[in-house]
């Protein structure tokens, strides 16, 4: 009797005793949740700085090749101002190069700013080159006008911005852009407009006018291709060249704090890796 009742004080301890441990290893595990959590979080951090880093590294480098390439330039003598809203310094080299290279003779631009200063310096230079630019914002378009000497060739097409239904979703474009440029072609189409960001679908206006603007030998360049509206207007831009056709050669070579696209004729693949 008495041994029993030693056995059971026994049992009633151990219990006691493993009931502690188990709460103990419960607390332990809760804090070791917790803390991997907080690591998880601090490696995303990390990442995501990583990535900054990483894209200023390269807009860095790209604004010294920019800088190196146009030195001495017979036709490049201006004051840029490449920051937040304006073309970064990827898309400011290969639009230089573009232009240097292959000395286009028609050029829509969409999106007036820093790259219209470039464009501008050709014109100049080149001569007889048209030069249609599409801008939303009469107010900017005033400003612009007042601070850079545009040439007389020139034009500026104030094409108001509306809210276009795709998908069951709303994207920026340009009102009457369709009946504005579907009976024309260029050489060289630069896009850095509408206003894109945080939109499902994005600068889509182009593939209105796909393939009937482009010339045989031509270059689209397009901006801010890092966001998902862009990346689905390229593959809705790809499409239509293939149902036309029409061979190119294509890219995301040129990426900084924003990625640039690339989009050529065939025989225009150079610039595709320069
Ligand atoms: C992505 S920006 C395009 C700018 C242009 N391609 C450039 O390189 O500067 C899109 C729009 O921002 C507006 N924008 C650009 N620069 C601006 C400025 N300095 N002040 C006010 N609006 C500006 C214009 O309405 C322009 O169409």
């Amino acid at each position: 009797m008495k041994q029993n009742i030693k056995k059971i004080y026994r049992n009633i301890c151990l219990t006691e005793w493993n009931n502690k441990e188990i709460i103990n290893l419960k607390e332990d595990n809760n804090q070791l949740k917790k803390q991997v959590e907080s690591l998880d979080n601090k490696i995303d951090l990390i990442i995501k700085d990583l990535e900054t880093l990483r894209r200023n590294t390269n807009e860095i480098i790209y604004s010294q090749i920019f800088h190196d390439t146009i030195k001495k330039s017979p036709w490049f003598d201006e004051r840029l101002s490449l920051s937040s809203g304006a073309i970064g310094y990827p898309m400011a080299y290969i639009l230089f190069r573009t232009l240097d290279d292959i000395k286009p003779q028609a050029i829509l631009e969409l999106g007036l700013g820093q790259s219209t200063k470039i464009i501008t310096n050709y014109i100049k230079y080149q001569k007889n080159v048209i030069h249609d630019v599409v801008e939303h914002d009469e107010n900017w378009i005033d400003f612009f006008k007042r601070s850079v000497d545009l040439s007389k060739i020139q034009k500026i097409h104030h094409l108001k911005n509306y809210k276009r239904k795709y998908n069951g979703t709303e994207l920026n474009a340009y009102k009457n852009f369709k009946k504005e440029f579907e009976n024309k072609s260029y050489d060289l189409i630069m896009i850095d407009g509408p206003v894109g960001w945080g939109q499902e679908y994005s600068r889509m206006d182009i593939l209105d006018i796909i393939p009937g603007c482009l010339k045989e030998n031509f270059v689209i360049l397009l901006d801010d291709c890092e966001r998902i509206g862009e990346q689905r207007t390229i593959e809705m831009l790809e499409e239509k060249l293939k149902q036309n056709n029409i061979k190119y050669k294509s890219g995301y070579h040129y990426w900084g704090i924003n990625n640039v696209y690339i989009c050529v004729s065939e025989n225009l693949e150079f610039l595709c890796h320069i």
